[in-house]
């Protein structure tokens, strides 16, 4: 779908009320999952009382409660009361080969026997992730691991300001980029500025400056009107749109970034810590035929395995990227115990040499583009305005479109506020089917099937005949 019709088909969901669910199909829903998760609804109980909100995650699924799962293989979950689910959701995007892939799991077995981690010393397993990586992406020339993307972003940014003895950072409007202070504000909902950033004093966000994705004039302001005071030293961007499309980048705008980020002495930085292993080998960069200075990573690079997450460029800016006493300029310090240890390392080696040298993405992304067909002819056949999409196999599925609602006014706030609440009760009834959605951004893996797409579709279904008509 062309970003014109997503952007059309978003603000005709925003502008029109909600379809309203049938209170009795919502409840019938509510006490079937209540039934059969018993001991998923007591271990919820426990967390409540260990956990900070019962949580240690962004994603659960809130009503009725969070499922609390024992056993993954391919596109399946098992939950601690026996059920199963097809998984849509793949945490948040990091399993990208399928839960628990035989050939993976036996690498990290036979490891494990031996080693764990060596910090302070090498693992030639290192050297052999690095190199795939490399070999993955055009546009890196050295890679250094960190623990997370989150983590990968820190790690570019103060790369960039090391690089460019520049000061501040341009993030666009909406994108997410994780938790850290610079990047943390005016995510999800584009225009919700410092919504979240409780906690992070306004002196580390007055050296971001938040722009409009798609708006090379303002881009320029923000360059011009920041020279003189610490300069723009990069731009970071999620190259598809914040959330990975959700709010589409237009054709050729990240080429323009890019060039414009160069002219004024700014290095351009993609975030792919999401559309890395998504888009095919070379991630969004190779597809938009766009190569950053910068490239971030994570999720994916380990399908699923911790410390997952790193940072690669060209030579010339990543050698900045110290872990000792300076002795040279440019330098910035970027370290972690854990950073390159062995299990993540051989994981990444695992993961990224089979997407390499396999036709598994073309595979996934072609079931995403069957499962995207499917949704959207029973959209048509129910005359919903919802609607679906892909950017290779990352499923995007538009039912409220908050992000849509224009933040002209307190009450439009609370519009987005009723619009994601609404998203919630929605999703029970999805998974009450055993389908597990987020509505919004999913992923398909290498392991899911065309009997997989049918039975999300059948979810939807059920969504479907479960409004008040
Ligand atoms: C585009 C993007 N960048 C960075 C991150 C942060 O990665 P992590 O959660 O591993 O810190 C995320 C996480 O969702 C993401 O979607």
């Amino acid at each position: 779908m062309n970003p014109n019709e997503i952007f059309t088909r978003a603000a005709r969901i925003a502008s029109k009320q909600l379809p309203e669910l049938n209170p009795n199909a919502l409840n019938a829903a509510i006490d079937e999952i209540k039934a059969r998760t018993q001991r998923s609804a007591a271990l919820n109980e426990r967390a409540k009382k260990v956990l900070p909100n019962g949580s240690q995650h962004t994603l659960p699924l809130s009503n009725p409660y969070p499922f609390f799962m024992n056993k993954g293989t391919g596109s399946s979950l098992l939950d601690v009361d026996g059920n199963e689910y097809t998984d849509y959701i793949l945490s948040g995007g990091a399993i990208i080969l399928g839960h628990n892939d035989p050939g993976l799991i036996h690498s990290i077995q036979e490891l494990l026997s031996n080693k764990t981690h060596f910090h302070g010393h090498f693992d030639e397993l290192e050297l052999d992730a690095a190199e795939q990586l490399i070999s993955f992406f055009p546009s890196i020339e050295k890679v250094r691991f960190t623990a997370s993307g989150s983590e990968a972003n820190n790690a570019a940014i103060k790369i960039a300001r090391a690089v460019t003895g520049k000061k501040k950072l341009i993030k666009f409007l909406g994108h997410y980029h994780g938790w850290g202070h610079e990047y943390l504000m005016d995510v999800e909902v584009p225009g919700s500025g410092k919504f979240v950033t409780n906690g992070i004093p306004d002196e580390y966000m007055d050296q971001t400056i938040l722009v409009p994705p798609n708006d090379l004039e303002k881009l320029e302001d923000a360059f011009r009107e920041h020279q003189a005071d610490g300069g723009i030293a990069a731009i970071i961007i999620e190259p598809y749109g914040a959330e990975s499309g959700l709010v589409p980048i237009m054709d050729g705008f990240n080429e323009a970034a890019l060039e414009m980020a160069h002219r004024y002495g700014a290095l351009y930085i993609m975030d792919e810590v999401v559309t890395g292993f998504r888009l095919g080998k070379g991630g969004a960069q190779q597809r938009l035929g766009v190569m950053p200075d910068l490239t971030t990573l994570g999720k994916g690079l380990m399908n699923g395995f911790p410390s997952c997450g790193a940072v690669g460029g060209k030579s010339e800016y990543m050698d900045a990227a110290n872990v000792s006493i300076p002795y040279k300029t440019p330098y910035t310090y970027v370290a972690g115990t854990l950073s390159g240890n062995a299990l993540s390392v051989a994981a990444c080696k695992y993961v990224v040499s089979t997407l390499a040298t396999s036709n598994l993405l073309e595979t996934a992304e072609s079931m995403a583009e069957d499962v995207v067909r499917k949704l959207n002819a029973l959209f048509a056949a129910y005359e919903s305005d919802f609607f679906a999409y892909n950017i290779g196999n990352i499923l995007r599925v538009e039912l409220t479109a908050p992000h849509a609602v224009p933040l002209t006014s307190p009450e439009a706030l609370m519009e987005v506020v009723h619009r994601r609440q609404t998203l919630s009760s929605y999703s029970v009834l999805v998974a009450s089917t055993g389908v597990l959605s987020r509505h919004g951004r999913d992923f398909v893996s290498c392991a899911h099937t065309l009997a997989d797409n049918d039975r999300y579709v059948a979810g939807y279904e059920k969504l479907l005949q479960s409004f008040i008509r």
